[in-house]
């Protein structure tokens, strides 16, 4: 009887109000991996808030003064013009547009920020970005017979077979067979020509690289370290961080098959957020600013960075497909002599001629310490053991510490080289000014900002007091018709953080330097420092027939997160200012490329819009496009 009543009250208020709606995001709770429409379905239930979208736009319009390239966009340089965009009128068009949901307010800024092709300078609203549609059939360029062409990679099942039973057993159950698809040969891809579509991905998906010949090969699957591990990453066209496909179309040519098949082949999308059980609890998960979201006044919290003398400065792109990373199947994986170094982010190896040393950089992430021992531990290896050639593997690099960049590059070019790095400047607008003023007013220093001048050396080395102010006055500079006044130029620092003793002359023979594009940040710094100081010979693998590709990806030079920029703004103290960026209400980071390094080629352009393209460039195959060893052999 009382079991009875219970119940009755606990119905009351359906029977009330007839059934409730149902929570779409309880439907998909607790599953790693969901149909794609199921999870768009939650992600559109929120809907749109005016004042969220005030509160990002005024962030990200006065985040977007202190973005070094900014006036560049007003009309890009070739071959660089896919990337052109009005910024300012971009955002004044996000402001005026009816939206219904707010999943449709902030894809619309987050596409427009992945499409400024600028890995430093991108919207991640988290909320919206925690899931990776995955398609089981992942694409490579390889050359078969002289001709390149789109195949699904040949390792498809080894490969995808290891996001296990509960990805696999989605498509079994629907009656779907993907293995069979391995190796296929693409021949329409949502009734365009595969490269065209490839083309379509990397001007709308795939950002970045500034380069769009580079961005066609983030389309591709590829081999690469993921944090300390041989991965593969699955490629932009089958590994998308949206949701808003549900499966593609392709017409294919299986393998031992002369007939053309259409298929229509479903993605599954694979949760990478926090745990959540509704549509409330998915929203404070992912969606909610939280304590990390915006920035701390570092005075105030007794903060030492990262238990060093001085904060640590990087450059690094954020690839959401590092999250799930998947292995490299294990076939792939390097079986040659393994050198000394090798359990951090660096592999080094000796191939079996006994004569060739290879250092395959995964990043310049990670142990910053460790790295540079790594660095040395190969090179010293590869002198006792007689290596007389030595090649640099970057393939899918995407940066790190600046400062590892140019340890590396000091290392292996000697300290008789001298300034390892860039002349660098950032951006003298009002507010940076003011900051800076405001730093040096409270004595601060490289122990708390980024901003304070000791960060930084005069052009003849010596390094910069605390207290000098080298955004005010400023240096004029005009790009596309604007004036966008800069900071006095001037050098890294980097020296006083390497722990390392360098070696006079370089240590051993570089020959040359490998990559398949996707080397950002960091990576490109230190690519483009080996082109234009050593002219060493650069190598890139794949790309479209036809369409150039440069070695380097996106070369920034310094990025601040959201979360940073806000620390300095509050260390300085100059918070209440009018053009203050406010505090983001949501869980989201508007990152930017805060410094630019300037080309030794031409020093009124920046490294990130000088062309520079490889020496050579050869096209991968079958054998060589997830199997790093097989590609530094044939190399
Ligand atoms: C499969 O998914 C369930 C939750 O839906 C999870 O508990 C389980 O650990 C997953 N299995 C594997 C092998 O990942
Ligand atoms: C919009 O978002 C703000 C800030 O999170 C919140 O206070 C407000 O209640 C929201 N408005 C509606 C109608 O949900
Ligand atoms: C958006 O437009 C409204 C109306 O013109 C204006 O008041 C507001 O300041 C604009 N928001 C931003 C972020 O520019
Ligand atoms: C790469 O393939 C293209 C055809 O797709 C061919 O023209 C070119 O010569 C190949 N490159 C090399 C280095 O073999
Ligand atoms: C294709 O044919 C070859 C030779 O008959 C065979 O070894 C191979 O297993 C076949 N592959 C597939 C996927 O059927
Ligand atoms: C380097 O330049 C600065 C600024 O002009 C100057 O103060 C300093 O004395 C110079 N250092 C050396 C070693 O010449
Ligand atoms: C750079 O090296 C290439 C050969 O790899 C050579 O043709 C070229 O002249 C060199 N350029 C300079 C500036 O030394
Ligand atoms: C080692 O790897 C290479 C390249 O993948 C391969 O050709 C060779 O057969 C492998 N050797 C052994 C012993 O597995």
């Amino acid at each position: 009887m009382h079991a009875f009543l219970t119940l009755c009250v606990a119905l009351l208020p359906l029977l009330v109000a007839g059934a409730p709606p149902a929570d779409p995001c309880a439907a998909i709770a607790g599953k790693t991996f969901v149909p794609p429409a199921d999870a768009l379905a939650c992600e559109k239930s929120f809907p749109f808030n005016e004042t969220l979208r005030q509160n990002v736009l005024t962030n990200m319009a006065r985040v977007f003064d202190f973005f070094t390239f900014e006036e560049y966009y007003l009309n890009s340089p070739p071959p660089f013009q896919e990337s052109t965009d009005n910024i300012r009128a971009t955002l004044a068009r996000i402001n005026t547009t009816v939206y219904k949901t707010d999943y449709d307010f902030s894809i619309d800024l987050y596409d427009f920020t992945t499409q400024l092709n600028d890995g430093h300078t991108r919207w991640f609203p988290n909320c919206y970005t925690s899931f990776q549609n995955i398609l089981p059939a992942p694409v490579v360029n390889i050359e078969v017979n002289g001709v390149q062409g789109v195949f699904v990679a040949p390792d498809s099942v080894e490969f995808i077979t290891q996001l296990g039973t509960n990805f696999t057993d989605f498509f079994d159950s629907a009656g779907f067979d993907w293995k069979r698809l391995a190796g296929a040969r693409v021949v329409e891809i949502e009734g365009q020509a595969p490269f065209d579509y490839v083309d379509f991905i990397a001007k709308t998906v795939s950002g970045n690289y500034l380069d769009h010949g580079v961005r066609v090969n983030s389309v591709f699957s590829s081999y690469r370290i993921s944090n300390t591990d041989f991965s593969q990453r699955i490629g932009d066209l089958a590994g998308p961080t949206d949701v808003k496909q549900t499966s593609l179309k392709m017409k294919l040519i299986p393998v031992n098959s002369t007939t053309v098949e259409s298929v229509d082949i479903p993605f599954l999308a694979n949760y990478l957020g926090l745990p959540f059980t509704d549509q409330a609890s998915f929203w404070e998960a992912n969606c909610a600013a939280n304590d990390a979201t915006n920035g701390v006044d570092l005075k105030a919290s007794g903060f030492r960075a990262q238990n060093r003398p001085r904060k640590l400065a990087t450059a690094h792109i954020i690839d959401k497909s590092q999250s799930n990373a998947i292995g490299l199947p294990p076939p792939f994986i390097p079986n040659t002599t393994t050198v000394a170094g090798s359990t951090g982010v660096i592999k080094s190896f000796i191939l079996p001629d006994k004569k060739t040393g290879v250092m395959f950089l995964g990043s310049f992430e990670g142990d910053f310490d460790g790295f540079q021992s790594d660095v040395v531990a190969a090179i010293k290896q590869f002198q006792t053991e007689k290596i007389t050639q030595v090649l640099l593997d970057l393939t899918n690099n995407g940066g790190g510490f600046v400062c590892l960049g140019q340890f590396l590059h000091q290392y292996l070019s000697g300290s008789n080289f001298g300034y390892p790095g860039f002349v660098s400047t950032n951006r003298a607008n009002p507010l940076a000014q003011k900051i800076v003023a405001a730093d040096i007013a409270l004595g601060l220093d490289d122990s708390l900002t980024f901003y304070t001048a000791d960060n930084w050396a005069f052009l003849n080395g010596t390094q910069m007091p605390p207290s000098f102010n080298y955004i005010n006055p400023s240096s004029p500079f005009v790009v596309n018709g604007r004036q966008d006044p800069t900071s006095q130029r001037f050098h890294d620092t980097c020296e006083l953080s390497f722990t390392q003793p360098i070696p006079r002359t370089p240590p051993l023979d570089l020959r040359f330097v490998l990559s398949n594009g996707n080397c950002a940040s960091t990576c490109a710094m230190f690519s483009t420092l080996m082109n234009e100081r050593h002219n060493t010979t650069t190598v890139v693998f794949g790309g479209r027939p036809g369409e150039s590709i440069q070695f380097k990806g996106m070369a920034g030079n310094q990025v601040l997160e959201w979360a940073d920029l806000d620390t300095e703004i509050k260390t300085a103290g100059v918070k209440d200012d009018p053009l203050a960026p406010p505090d983001l209400l949501v869980s989201g980071n508007f990152r930017h490329n805060w410094r630019t390094a300037w080309s030794f080629f031409d020093e009124n352009t920046p490294i990130a819009y000088e062309s520079e393209l490889p020496t050579l460039r050869f096209n991968y195959t079958a054998e060589t496009y997830n199997n790093p060893q097989a590609l530094w052999t044939f190399a």
